[in-house]
C-alpha cells in the first residue's frame, strides 16, 4: 500500500547539505518524513512546487519586535507577520523591549505573548546587564531563551555594558554563545559632537569604524580570557573582518543585507534617517569588504537587525531620528536578487541562514532539509521579478528602505513544521509559531 503523508511538496528543486536537485518531500506530523522520489499515489495534500526552488526555513537571528512598550512601531504578531510573508520561518528577537527582558519573568510574558499569536517560530534573547550577571546562567537556560544579548555601545533602549570588567562577569558566567552589539561607548560619547543636526550623513562619522574595531578587539580580548565563544552582531566595518578572521575559533560574524546592500553616501541622501542605523550603514570601501567576507567565509550568517521605527518618527531631523529599519521581510527577496547577480551562490544563501544559524546556536531539529527535522520551508521562486514597495510590507512600520527596488527572486512559500504559513503573499494559517529548542538547554522529557 502506497504510504500517506499529511503534506506532499512535489516536483521542487530542493536546495541541501549535498547540493541541488529534484526531489519530492512528504511531511508528517511537522516533521520531514520522506525525502526524493514520492510514489504518484502517495496520500496527502500535494503542493505543485515545479519550478520553484525549496530551502531549508530561513532562520533570521536578529530582529526587534518591540512587544511590549513600544507596539505603535510593531508587535510579535504583526513583526512575524511580516516574516513569514518574506519567507522566514524562525526568528530570534532581541531584549530592547520596555521592560527589558532582562530576567525570568520578563522572558515568561514574552512567550506567553508569542503563544497563540506568532506565526513563525521564535525564541527571545535575554539582556545581559550589571545587575543581572549573577542570573545569567539560570536564565540562558529558560524554554524560549536564544541565550544572552549584550550592547557594548548604547542604541535603542537602555542596556549597556560598556566596561571590560563588566563584559568579562558576563562572560564568565555563561555557557552558550552570547551575541554582541559591538560598538565602544566611551569613544562614541566622546565624539558625539560630530553629529551635525539634520544630517544623517554624520551618522558613521559619529558612530566611526574605529569605535566599531575597538569594541570587537576588546570583546574578542575578553573571550579569549574567559574562555567562551561570542558572537558578533552586524560587523560593518572592512578592518572589524580582517581582525576577525584570525579568530574564527572564538568569534563567529552576523552581516546584514542592508550592509551589503546600501552605502554611503548615496543612501543618506536617497534615504535620509531611513538610512540611520548602529553601527551605521558604511561607504562601498567597507561594503566592498563585507561581500569578501561572505565570499571567503568570516561571515557565519546574515540576520537582518529588523528593527522598525514609524515613518513619523523617522521624519524627525537627525539625530532626534531613531536608528534602526525594517527588514526581516526584505532578507530573502534583497539576498535572492544578489544571488542572481552573482554576489554569492544559492548554496552560501542557505548555509548562512539556515545551516550557519543552527550551527552557531546548537538549534535542535531544525537547520537542514533531512529526515527526522522540522518540515520548516522556504519556497522560493528564483526567476520572478517583483518590485519591493512599502504596500507589501506587513510591519505595523509600513516601510522599506528598498521601497521601489525591482529585484529577481521571490519568497513565494513558507512552511513552518509542516504547516503552510504564507503562499503567494497571503497569510493563509492561524499563527501557531512555537519556541525553537536548543541542543544546549534540551530539558528532560522535551
Ligand atoms: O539601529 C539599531 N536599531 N541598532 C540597534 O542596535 C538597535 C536597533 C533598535 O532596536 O532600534
Amino acid at each position: 500500500m502506497a504510504e500517506t503523508y499529511d503534506l506532499i511538496l512535489a516536483g521542487g528543486t530542493v536546495v541541501n547539505q549535498d547540493g541541488s536537485g529534484a526531489r519530492d518531500i512528504g511531511v508528517r506530523k511537522g516533521r520531514i518524513a520522506a525525502l526524493g522520489g514520492i510514489a504518484k499515489d502517495a496520500g496527502g495534500e500535494r503542493i505543485d512546487c515545479k519550478g520553484l526552488h525549496i530551502l531549508p526555513g530561513i532562520i533570521d537571528t536578529q530582529v526587534h519586535f518591540r512587544e511590549p512598550g513600544a507596539t505603535h512601531k510593531e508587535d510579535l504578531e504583526t513583526g512575524s507577520r511580516s516574516a513569514v510573508q518574506g519567507g522566514v520561518t524562525a526568528v530570534f528577537e532581541m531584549p530592547n523591549t520596555d521592560p527589558l527582558t532582562v530576567d525570568a519573568a520578563s522572558l515568561a510574558d514574552k512567550v506567553k505573548r508569542a503563544q497563540g499569536r506568532m506565526h513563525c517560530d521564535f525564541a527571545f534573547f535575554v539582556g545581559g546587564t550589571h545587575d543581572n550577571v549573577a542570573d545569567l546562567a539560570e536564565l540562558e537556560r529558560l524554554p524560549g531563551a536564544a541565550g544572552i544579548k549584550v550592547f557594548m555601545g548604547s542604541s535603542t533602549g537602555k542596556l549597556l555594558v560598556a566596561d571590560d570588567a563588566g563584559l568579562s562577569a558576563v562572560l564568565k558566567a555563561i555557557r552558550r554563545r552570547a551575541s554582541f552589539h559591538a560598538e565602544d561607548e566611551p569613544r562614541l560619547e566622546a565624539r558625539k559632537k560630530l553629529r551635525v543636526e539634520g544630517d544623517p550623513a554624520s551618522h558613521p562619522v559619529w558612530r566611526d569604524e574605529t569605535a566599531a574595531l575597538m569594541a570587537t578587539t576588546r570583546l574578542v580580548k575578553i573571550a579569549r580570557e574567559t574562555g567562551k565563544r561570542v558572537h558578533v552582531l552586524h560587523v560593518s566595518t572592512a578592518e572589524e573582518m580582517k581582525f576577525l578572521a584570525d579568530h574564527k575559533d572564538v568569534a563567529s560574524v552576523e552581516v546584514t543585507p542592508q550592509h551589503l546592500t546600501l552605502a554611503a553616501p548615496v543612501c543618506y541622501a536617497r534615504l535620509g534617517a531611513r538610512a540611520q542605523m548602529n553601527p551605521p550603514l558604511r561607504d562601498a570601501r567597507h561594503r566592498d569588504a563585507l561581500w569578501q567576507s561572505v565570499a571567503n567565509g568570516v561571515a557565519d550568517i546574515l540576520g537582518s537587525d529588523h528593527a522598525p521605527h514609524t515613518a513619523e518618527e523617522k521624519a524627525k531631523p537627525y539625530a532626534a531620528s531613531p536608528s534602526g529599519m525594517p527588514g526581516v521581510q526584505t532578507l530573502v527577496p534583497v539576498m535572492l536578487d544578489h544571488v542572481n547577480a552573482g554576489r554569492l551562490s544559492l548554496a552560501r544563501f542557505v548555509d548562512m541562514t539556515s545551516a550557519g544559524p543552527q550551527r552557531l546556536f546548537g538549534i535542535a531539529s531544525k537547520g537542514r532539509i533531512a529526515v527526522g527535522y522540522d518540515a520548516d520551508f522556504t519556497v522560493v521562486d528564483l526567476k520572478r521579478r517583483e518590485t519591493i514597495t512599502n504596500k507589501w510590507i506587513g510591519s505595523r512600520c509600513g516601510w522599506t528602505p528598498y521601497d521601489g527596488m525591482k529585484v529577481t527572486g521571490w519568497p513565494v512559500g513558507t512552511f513552518v513544521r509542516g504547516k503552510r504559513v504564507m503562499w503567494e503573499g497571503e497569510v493563509v494559517t492561524p499563527a501557531q509559531g512555537a519556541a525553537v529548542r536548543f541542543l544546549e538547554t534540551l530539558s528532560a522529557g522535551s
